[in-house]
């Protein structure tokens, strides 16, 4: 694609629902367009192991505040992955982080005022200069919310539980479908209702209903929207 060495680098917000498969799109665009590619949630997943492993309780809110400042976060190239590695005080967490453990406890914490300060600051501060595509639920609205590009994932419910299901199956072979539904229900609905920066859909988004769609055609349509930006 021509248009895609040569022109002033966008700035591509992803938001949507839990396991609608927001970071493999994102990863695909960055790598597509040569852009960063962040994957915002990483940063309150890596918050909360540290708690969780400091045997913190995730609802005391002030002892969370106390904690932060002793709480360092980087990110590291995996040319592997074609994506970054999340460091939790200098130590690669990125496997520990998607533990079913810390997937429970992860919206309690992002829901947390405080958490949410720092993690923004470091999400514009990653994305300050544009050629970035970042995935979460507060991307368009709160974070860059002049992004010439906002996409709203979203799919059918039971395609998520799906998709979530395949993916724990390996690490957790008893699993269950209810289990895996319930957690993303939580999910859902912590992430949707909290105070801050609740998920809400940016009014310039556009959705995109992934259920009836393969990897290669949800490139090709955000592709597609990329293409509209540049050119227009
Ligand atoms: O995208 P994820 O499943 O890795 O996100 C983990 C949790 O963090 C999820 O409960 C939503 C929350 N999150 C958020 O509140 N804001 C973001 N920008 C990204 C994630």
């Amino acid at each position: 694609m021509l248009f895609l060495g040569v022109s002033k680098p966008l700035t591509i917000a992803i938001d949507g629902w839990s396991s609608c498969g927001k970071s493999t799109l994102a990863r695909q665009l960055a790598a597509r367009l040569g852009y960063l590619y962040v994957d915002s949630g990483s940063m309150y997943r890596a918050i909360t192991l540290y708690l969780q492993r400091k045997g913190i309780d995730l609802s005391d809110t002030s002892a969370i505040e106390k904690t932060l400042p002793d709480i360092r976060l980087d990110f590291q190239y995996n040319s592997d992955r074609q994506a970054s590695d999340i460091l939790l005080n200098g130590e690669n967490v990125e496997a520990q982080i998607r533990d079913l453990s810390v997937a429970s406890g992860v919206s309690a914490v992002a829901a947390i005022a405080a958490v949410r300060k720092i993690a923004v600051a470091r999400q514009q501060e990653l994305g300050a200069r544009g050629g970035v595509v970042m995935d979460g639920r507060d991307i368009g609205t709160v974070v860059f919310p002049n992004a010439e590009l906002k996409i709203f994932m979203t799919a059918d419910p039971e395609v998520r539980v799906g998709r979530r299901l395949l993916e724990l199956s390996s690490k957790h072979p008893t699993i269950t479908r209810e289990e895996v539904r319930e957690n993303l229900r939580t999910r859902d609905h912590i992430d949707s209702t909290r105070e801050v920066s609740p998920l809400t859909q940016a009014p310039d988004a556009r959705v995109l209903d992934n259920s009836g769609l393969n990897m290669q055609q949800q490139l090709d349509l955000a592709l597609s929207w990329v293409g509209e930006i540049l050119n227009a």
